[in-house]
This record gives C-alpha cells, structure tokens and sequence, in this order.
C-alpha cells in the first residue's frame, strides 16, 4: 500500500487549479443508466473511485470509455442486476438502484459496505423506493427491488440529521421516469444534488425546485443522452485553502465556486486567514498567528462535513481553544488519535472535538483511516516540522486527484511511496 512521505514547514506558494466533483460524477454516472443514448461527462476528476463507478456501470452492460478529462457512457441495453463484490465496495454504488429500478421495473443490488465514518444507514432510500411503489425485499446481502410500474407521490426524505445526499439522488433519479408526479420535501440541497439536477434535465427530465428541499419531478417517458460538465470539486477546493493557511502560504486556488462553500470561507476568515476573490479564483493567505474558531458541520449550506477533518488539522496551529463539533456522522473522529501523533492536543467530549491549538506539530508516521482524514493527516504534515509518513494514502487515492502533484506544485516536499 502506498504511503506519503512528507518533510513539513513549507509554506505553500503558487497556483493550483480544482478538479471535477467526485461527489457529483458518481450519481451523474448513475444517471446514464436512465437511458440508452450516449451521454458525454466532462470535467471527470481521475479517481479510483470514478473508474469504480465505471466498471460498475460495466458489469451493468454499459459501454464506458475513459479519455482524459471525459467519460462517455452508452447503456444501450442493461440487466438489473449488480455485481455484488463490486457494488459493496463502495457507498457511492447505491445510487444506481434508483435509475435501474426506474428503467427495467427491477433491480438487484448489494447493500453497500459500512464505513469508518460511522453506520451509514439506507433506510430513507429504501423509505422513497417503497414511497414510489417499489416492493423491496433484503436478503442474501442484496436489495431486490420490484415494481409494475413506479409511481409519483408526495416523499419526505428527512431524517435523524436531517436530508440525504445520495437518498436524495436516488429517488430523485427513479421519479424522471415515474408515472406522475413526485414531491420529495426535505430534500439536500447540496451543489451535487444540483448538479446531478441539472444533468437529468439536460437528458429531458422535468424537475421543478432545484436547489431547494422540495424538489417536484414530472415523470417523462424516456430520457435522452446529454453533454454536461461537471461542477468543480469544493471538498477539494477547501482542503487547499486549509493547506495554504496551515503552512502561512500564499495560494492562487482557480476554478473553485465560491458561492459553493461560503460557510467554509466565513470560518477561514474568522479565523484571521484572509481569502480574497479573484477572477474565477480565490487567492488565500494567512498571516502567522491563527485564531481559534468553533465550527458545527450541518447539512447545506451548512460547515460540510466532509471539511471538518481539514479545518481541525487547522486549528491545530491556531492558539487557544477550538471546538469542532460534528453533526452529520457520528464516528468522524478518527484522525484526532492519529493528529495526536504529531503532537496535536484534542479530546473528544461526545460529538465535540476540543483542539488545543499552538503547540508545533512535529513529524511522525501515521496511518490514514478514511478519505478526508487522510486529507486532514496530509495538512497537518505539511504544517509539522520535519518527517511524516502518512499510510493507506488508497483512502486518499478516492477522492483527490494527483494530490501529490498539485503540492509538489506548490513547493511541498512530498513523494509518493510505493508500498510492498
Ligand atoms: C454524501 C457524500 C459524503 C458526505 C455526505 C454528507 C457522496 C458519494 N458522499 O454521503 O461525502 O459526507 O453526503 O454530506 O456523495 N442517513 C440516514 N438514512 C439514510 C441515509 C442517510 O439516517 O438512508 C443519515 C446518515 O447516517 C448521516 C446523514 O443521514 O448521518 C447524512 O448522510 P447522507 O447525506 O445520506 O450521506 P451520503 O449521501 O451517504
């Protein structure tokens, strides 16, 4: 398994541009089950998770080709039944139920993995599926799912912590070509909800309310194919900008949408980082002394979550008390006792990290436990001082796109290890 080796205490400097949306391709490609045209994605990041997707969407009978920065996809024909090994690997995976579902009147898929992150429950999937019409039956590991015909109606897809990201995507994806009319209230209203919204429209979908917790979806009979760019990646784009302010460098970050991730950039300036607007780019400095700042991850246009490891690996180095609080998933600590490694002071009081921040960061190896913990374990080594290796960088091989390069870019002093 590869590693990074990192040597810390360099201040990023430069320019660094944001790839496509992870979070947003994975349901888009789903999406291109709904029909049997050619649909053209652009602006693909290049990740072990999306060529994932793609050999899903194989196994499925689709045609997926891969060239540079573009996927096309051509489900001429597909069969309703998923590969299990494959499907259960990766969470992302489930969305392709919906769409199956809607298209072939059956569909059977592996329940998806659990995850470091916490339990991970498809209760409100399986809730707007069954909304919709669809007899589900759960066994062998498999969701078996069958229908006559879905069927609009009136779905509220809220939950314990409030809307479902891919739940949302899910059932948003079999209402296109339900009979009638489908209301989901308490709908996410996350950028790649919208995105994805914004693909099946292009495909011929009629979905009023994008963007808001009540999306209305007027089913159609067929869906066509499309050429859609996908949004750029503001997971990606935030943990720059917590790299360039970890390390009091200077970043030119291009291609990130602001407006996408304002919550992010509120906290950063609370804590004294500045970040100014640029041309289609956002220019982050940050002076030396950082000050604590409590952050709470809600749902959109909430702190995300999925930024909440980065910002701690932050606040490591800002001095006082920081109070992180997480509301979305209820395990996501699990980089604090490898940040600890590195000297960083936190404890967990129930859904609270308490970081005390100021002490240096010094180097040392430690092991990465999920996707953005490795992101937040690879600031928190830019910002120490002298060597860190930072282990199963495949979680981090998910989701960021040639992450070693982009820094080096910058004047990391980081190289890719190769594992035995
Ligand atoms: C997506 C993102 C992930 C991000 C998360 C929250 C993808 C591929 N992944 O995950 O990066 O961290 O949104 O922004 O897009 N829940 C239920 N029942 C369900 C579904 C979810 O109780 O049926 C709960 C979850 O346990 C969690 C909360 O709802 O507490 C939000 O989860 P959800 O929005 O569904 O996350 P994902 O869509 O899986």
């Amino acid at each position: 398994m590869d590693s990074f080796l990192i040597k810390g205490g360099v201040p990023l400097h430069g320019e660094v541009s944001i790839s496509g949306s992870k979070n947003a391709v994975l349901p888009i490609m789903a999406a291109t089950l709904l029909t049997a045209d050619t649909c053209v994605i652009r602006h693909v990041p290049d990740l072990s998770d999306v060529r994932f997707m793609g050999k899903i969407l194989e196994s499925l009978g689709a045609e997926v080709k891969f060239e540079g920065d573009t996927v096309t996809v051509r489900a001429a024909k597909v069969k309703g039944f998923g590969d299990y090994e494959l499907i259960r690997k990766m969470r992302g995976s489930i969305c392709i139920l919906g769409p199956l579902l809607s298209r072939l009147n059956q569909a059977s898929v592996s329940l998806p993995g659990g995850c470091v992150i916490g339990t991970r429950p498809i209760d409100l999937h399986l809730k707007g599926l069954r909304a919709l019409g669809a007899v589900l039956d759960i066994s062998g590991g498999y969701i078996n799912a069958k229908t006559k015909r879905l069927k609009g109606t009136t779905v509220f897809l809220g939950g314990r912590v409030g809307p479902t990201v891919l739940g949302t995507a899910n059932i948003m994806m079999a209402a296109t070509l339900a009979d009638g009319v489908t209301v989901i209230e308490s709908a996410a209203c996350e950028p790649e909800v919208t995105d994805l919204a914004n693909f099946l429209v292009s495909m011929g979908a009629k979905i009023a309310g994008i963007g808001s917790p009540t999306l209305t979806i007027t089913g159609v009979k067929t869906l066509h194919g499309t050429d859609h760019e996908v949004i750029p990646d503001r997971i990606e784009a935030c943990t720059f900008l917590c790299a360039a302010a970890a390390t009091h460098g200077e970043v030119l970050v291009h291609g990130a949408r602001a407006e996408h991730f304002a919550a992010v950039l509120d906290k950063l300036r609370e804590a004294g980082v500045k970040v100014e607007r640029k041309a289609g780019a956002l220019l982050v400095k940050a002076s030396k002394s950082l000050k604590p700042t409590d952050v709470t991850t809600l749902p959109y246009s909430g702190f995300p979550t999925d930024v909440q490891a980065q910002f701690m690996a932050l606040m490591c180095g800002a001095k006082g008390i920081s109070v992180i609080t997480e509301r979305i998933f209820e395990s996501r600590f699990m980089h604090v006792a490898e940040m600890a490694r590195l000297g960083a002071e936190i404890s967990i009081e129930g859904p609270s990290a308490i970081v005390k921040g100021g002490r240096p960061l010094s180097g040392a190896p430690v092991m990465a436990s999920d996707l953005r913990a490795s992101a937040a374990l690879v600031i928190a080594g830019l910002a120490a001082t002298g060597s860190t290796q930072v282990h199963r960088i495949y979680h981090l091989d998910r989701g960021y796109e040639r992450m070693e390069t982009k820094l080096k870019k910058l004047g990391a002093r980081i190289d890719r290890v190769d594992g035995e």
